[in-house]
C-alpha cells in the first residue's frame, strides 16, 4: 500500500477472525520489527510471539477483553533497559526503541491486510508470570495479530495547529 494511504487506513482493530496467519506474513511483520531503528543501534528488545489457541484462559489474565483473545497470535514487545542507550541525564531510551519496533510491526501488518491494536493497559505482573519473563526484561506493549473482524471508526485527531509550534514554544 502507498505509505500515506497506509497510515490513514490503519486503525485499532478490536475484533478478529480466528483464521490463522500465513507464516510468510508473520515473517514479513517480524522482519519489519528487526529493521526498526533503535538508539545507538543497540536493539535492546525481544519479541514474544504467542499463539492464543489452547491458552485463552491464562492469557485473559493479561488483558481482559474478549477481542484480545480472538486473534490467533499476540506479539508482546519487551524492553531490556540494561541494554538500552542512556542519555547523559540518565534518560533510558529503551521504551522509545520498543515503541518504534511496535510501530513497524503495526504498519507492516496493516500493509498485509492484518489487524492490530496497541495494548498498554495490560497486567504487567500477570504477563511476567505467564510468559516467564526473566528479571531485567520488561513487557512494554503488545498487540493481537489477526484478520480484522471489526470496522474502523473515523479518526479523531487534534488539528495540526494544536500540535505543532514553529521555531520555539
Ligand atoms: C501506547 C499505546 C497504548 C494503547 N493501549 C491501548 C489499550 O490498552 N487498549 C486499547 O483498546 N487501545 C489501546 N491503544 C489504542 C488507542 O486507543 C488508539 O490508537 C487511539 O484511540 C487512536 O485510534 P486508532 O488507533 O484507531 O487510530 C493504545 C495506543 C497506544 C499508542
Amino acid at each position: 500500500m502507498e505509505f500515506t494511504e497506509l497510515i490513514k487506513e490503519r486503525y485499532s482493530v478490536r475484533g478478529y477472525k480466528p483464521d490463522p496467519i500465513e507464516d510468510e506474513k508473520l515473517l514479513e511483520v517480524l522482519e519489519a520489527a528487526r529493521l526498526a531503528p533503535t538508539a545507538a543501534n543497540l536493539q535492546p528488545f525481544q519479541l514474544i510471539v504467542v499463539h492464543t489457541e489452547g491458552r485463552k484462559e491464562e492469557l485473559r489474565r493479561i488483558y481482559k477483553r474478549d477481542w484480545f483473545l480472538q486473534a490467533p497470535l499476540i506479539i508482546v514487545a519487551c524492553g531490556i533497559p540494561s541494554k538500552a542507550w542512556v542519555r547523559r541525564d540518565e534518560s533510558n531510551y529503551g521504551v522509545v526503541d520498543v515503541a518504534i519496533v511496535m510501530d513497524h510491526i503495526i504498519l507492516a501488518a496493516a500493509n498485509l491486510g492484518l489487524g492490530t491494536c496497541w495494548i498498554g493497559a495490560f497486567d504487567p505482573q500477570a504477563t511476567r508470570e505467564i510468559l516467564k519473563l526473566p528479571e531485567g526484561v520488561d513487557p512494554i506493549v503488545m498487540t493481537p495479530l489477526g484478520y480484522p473482524d471489526a470496522p474502523s471508526k473515523p479518526k479523531e485527531r487534534k488539528a495540526l495547529d494544536e500540535l505543532v509550534r514553529y521555531e520555539n514554544w
